[in-house]
Order: structure tokens, then C-alpha cells, then sequence
């Protein structure tokens, strides 16, 4: 062996599985990861997405199928974290067949990995594109009910989110009160627009905004104020709710926020973790991510693994407010950020695992 590798270091590869193949059907680049079973089986859901370069994409399963770990580990689910993602051409958007073949290119790759990792929905899919997966491979949430699934998520991770948000203005403005208050929602696909009508049911003062400007008739409905993307990020707001691709807080971004608080169902918000440490810095009170957005992922196994009635799987969800509450506090006490206290607990309960 060559004794310059010996001398470098390597970064080590944290994920117990990589997959990458183009699939059969649709000649597209298939990408599966597992980042844990530590916990048990490895869950997280399907994102068809435009990509410029196929390795984009899997730098992003690689980063997403971490935070599914993290996630599943600090709301106490008995699972693991992976991803799958699909790199779609850019700009041209597959017609219904094209997109059975994605979908059965997936159920396959789903079905060689024989239960170490179960799909669920993500940006791009929803309940129907599940049922097709699941037409290959029983290791699938969130099919429609009719075909024994616990059918689509976003209602349920839009009720964590509340949940999180009240937690998060009675730690920053001592009262879990939403009536009144200054959010800012980006992005309004099936999360974003099931939060948008809860807090506007709830009186609060509300903003709203996505790069799609036909959502712009949501805005109407429900009495929010509708900006573009760049106008509502910097808006003077209580709370920002990121629900749309992640990335968007970096050391440039971070720089022009006017918010005091920041919770959203948004996966992977920080360009790096470092940028939680900005955020503090700032004053900014940054509910992690991984943390806010677990509601429809522990309604769905709930309900699909553990035979919860809806009531009981709900509950669970609320329980997120609990959860990142505690978590506040400890960074509060350990004089950390709240992006750290929620690490620790992830690692905590990985370590005692293991
Ligand atoms: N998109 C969901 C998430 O990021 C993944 C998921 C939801 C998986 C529901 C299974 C069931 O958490």
C-alpha cells in the first residue's frame, strides 16, 4: 500500500450504506442511503428533485439520511435514518409514466436492501407515488388508507411544527400564545400550506411567501400577507418558518435576518452546522430542524408499526412541544446552543444503543 495514504487521514464514513444505481426503467440516478440501524430499522422519505449533477444529489441523501438518524433518535422512535433520492433533469418535470418507472426503480432499489430501510414520502412524493412504490415492495408509510397505509404526512408534521413553535415563543417571549404574533412561513407546499391555514385559524399575524407565486391565492384565502421569497426571509418577524429546501441559513444569509426566532418543517435549514453557532451569536433562537419536523414521520409509524389509534399517534406528536422545550432548557443551563443540546440527546440515546 502506498505509505502516503497511511500518513493522510481519512474522513471516516459515517453511513453503513450507499447505494447508487441508474434505474433500469427510467435511466435515472437512484441514490439509497442508511445512515443508522443503531436504533432499528432505517426510515426517511423519497425526494424526487431537479439536481445539475447526480452527485448533488447524493451529497444531499448523504446529509439528509444523517438528520433522519438524529431525528428519530431525539423523538425516541425505535428506527434509524436513510434517504432516498431520485436526480431529476433540470426543467423538464416527468410526465405520469415516466414517473411510474422513477417510482418502480425505487421500489427496487427499496426491496434489495430486504428491510433495513423502509421510504416514505419527501419533497416530490406524496401518499399516491407510495402506493406505486409499494406495488414492488412492502417497505413503504404513508400509502393512502384505502390500501392499509396511514396516508399523507404533512397534516401530521404541520402539527409538530405548532407544537414547536408554541415551545418556542414561551422560551423566547414567555408565552406559548401563537394569537398575535409575527411569523413568516417559507415556502408553501403541503407542509407550508397546512401550517399557513392552522396559524391563520389562530389569529396570529401572518406572512407568507414561495418561489411558485401561484400559492399567491392561499395568501387571499387566508388573510396573510403574500411577499417574495427574498423580502419574507428578511421580514421583522417573531418567528421564521423554514418549509421549503433546505440550505438557506449560511454565514451570508444569516447576516440579513431581522427574525427572533426560527422554527420550521424544512429538512437540512443550516448550510453547516457551524451556522447554529452564528445564529446564537445573533440572538436568534434556532429550533433544530431535525427536532420541529418529526411529526409525520412519528404519526406514520405510530399508526403503521405500533398500532396506535390516530388519537394516541397525535398525541405523540404533540409531544414534539415537550421535547424541544426540554431541549431549550438544557442548552439554556449548559450554556450551549439548542442546535447542541439536541445533538448531545441524539448521541445520548445512539450511545445507550449501542
Ligand atoms: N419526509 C419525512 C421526513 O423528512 C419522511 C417520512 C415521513 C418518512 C413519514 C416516513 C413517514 O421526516
Amino acid at each position: 500500500m502506498n505509505q502516503q495514504h497511511l500518513l493522510h487521514d481519512t474522513v471516516p464514513l459515517d453511513h453503513e450504506e450507499i447505494r447508487i444505481k441508474r434505474g433500469v426503467r427510467s435511466g435515472l440516478p437512484v441514490i439509497v442511503v442508511v445512515h443508522s440501524t443503531t436504533l432499528g430499522q432505517a426510515i426517511g422519505g423519497c425526494r424526487l428533485a431537479a439536481y445539475a449533477h447526480w452527485s448533488d444529489a447524493l451529497t444531499d441523501a448523504l446529509r439528509l439520511s444523517a438528520a433522519m438518524t438524529d431525528k428519530c433518535a431525539v423523538a425516541g422512535l425505535p428506527n434509524g435514518g436513510g434517504k432516498t433520492v431520485v436526480a431529476l433533469p433540470r426543467r423538464i418535470s416527468p410526465g405520469p409514466a415516466v414517473r411510474r418507472a422513477i417510482l418502480h426503480d425505487v421500489a427496487d432499489a427499496i426491496a434489495e436492501l430486504a428491510g433495513v430501510y423502509a421510504t416514505g414520502p419527501d419533497v416530490g412524493t406524496g401518499p399516491l407515488d407510495m402506493a406505486v412504490i409499494g406495488e414492488r415492495t412492502r417497505y413503504v408509510f404513508c400509502r393512502p388508507p384505502e390500501l392499509g397505509g396511514s396516508g399523507d404526512s404533512s397534516s401530521h408534521t404541520a402539527d409538530g411544527v405548532v407544537a414547536a413553535l408554541q415551545a418556542v415563543c414561551d422560551a423566547a417571549f414567555g408565552s406559548p400564545l401563537l394569537a398575535g404574533r409575527r411569523f413568516a412561513i417559507l415556502g408553501l407546499g403541503r407542509v407550508g400550506a397546512h401550517l399557513a391555514r392552522h396559524l391563520a385559524a389562530t389569529r396570529a399575524d401572518l406572512i407568507v411567501s414561495d418561489i411558485d407565486t401561484t400559492k399567491r391565492g392561499l395568501a387571499q384565502e387566508i388573510g396573510a400577507t403574500w411577499l417574495d421569497p427574498d423580502e419574507a426571509f428578511e421580514s421583522d418577524v417573531d418567528v421564521l418558518v423554514p418549509a421549503a429546501l433546505g440550505g438557506v441559513f449560511t454565514p451570508e444569509t444569516v447576516a440579513r435576518l431581522r427574525c427572533k426566532a426560527i422554527a420550521g418543517p424544512a429538512n437540512n435549514q443550516l448550510d453547516a452546522p457551524a451556522t447554529a453557532d452564528l445564529l446564537h451569536q445573533r440572538g436568534i433562537l434556532w429550533a433544530p430542524d431535525f427536532v420541529v419536523s418529526a411529526g409525520g414521520i412519528i404519526y406514520a409509524t405510530a399508526v403503521e408499526l405500533h398500532n396506535h389509534s390516530p388519537e394516541q399517534a397525535t398525541t405523540r406528536v404533540l409531544g414534539i412541544g415537550d421535547t424541544l422545550a426540554r431541549i431549550l432548557r438544557d442548552a439554556q443551563q449548559a450554556g450551549v446552543t439548542p442546535a447542541a443540546a439536541a445533538t448531545n440527546l441524539a448521541r445520548q440515546r445512539l450511545r445507550q444503543a449501542a
